[in-house]
């Protein structure tokens, strides 16, 4: 099938790839740039461990999605959310509040978590548990990662930049 070049910036890096019609931002993501911090699961919409941010600060499932579409566009993927070197406020209550097991949900949480307290600083629960809605954890549920969430003021506060 003939492959298209299309442009995409990923972390702030820009790229030109040629992909298929019928490649999935995931396995562009993941295949093509390597970064496979973005989880493969279903791949059919229904884990959330693949979830990345477009360029409207939105969380999106990339397995979901077709990459000739997203042409053009900026988008973040756990590789690009620390800050100066720096973990992101979201990855440093998770490590405080003990959210991670495994690890295999933890990029779909976090990203979901970032586009959720970018959008929300401050997110009550309904507001932490629709965002939560879409990713599953297969070790333990999502206890720990609300109690997180509901905490990372105390992390945002210091703009990522100390402790
Ligand atoms: S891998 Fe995308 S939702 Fe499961
Ligand atoms: S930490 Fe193991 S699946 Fe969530």
């Amino acid at each position: 099938m003939a492959k298209s070049i299309i442009a995409l910036t990923v972390n702030g890096d820009p790229h030109e790839l040629a992909v298929s019609p019928r490649q999935t931002l995931q396995d562009v993501i993941r295949d093509d740039l390597g970064l496979i911090g973005t989880k493969k699961g279903c791949t059919s919409g229904s884990c959330g461990v693949c979830t990345i941010i477009n360029d409207e600060g939105e969380a999106i499932l990339s397995c979901l999605t077709l990459a000739i579409e997203w042409d053009g566009c900026s988008l973040t993927t756990i590789e690009g959310i620390e800050i100066d070197g720096t973990l992101h406020p979201v990855q440093k209550a998770f490590i405080e509040y003990g959210a991670v097991q495994c690890g295999f949900c933890t990029p779909g949480l976090l990203m979901t978590a970032k586009a959720l307290v970018d959008s929300n600083p401050d997110p009550d629960d309904e507001a932490i548990n629709e965002a939560l809605a879409g990713v599953i954890c297969r070790c333990t549920g999502h206890i720990k990662v609300k109690h997180a969430i509901r905490n990372v003021s105390q992390f945002t506060s210091k703009s990522g930049k100390d402790d």
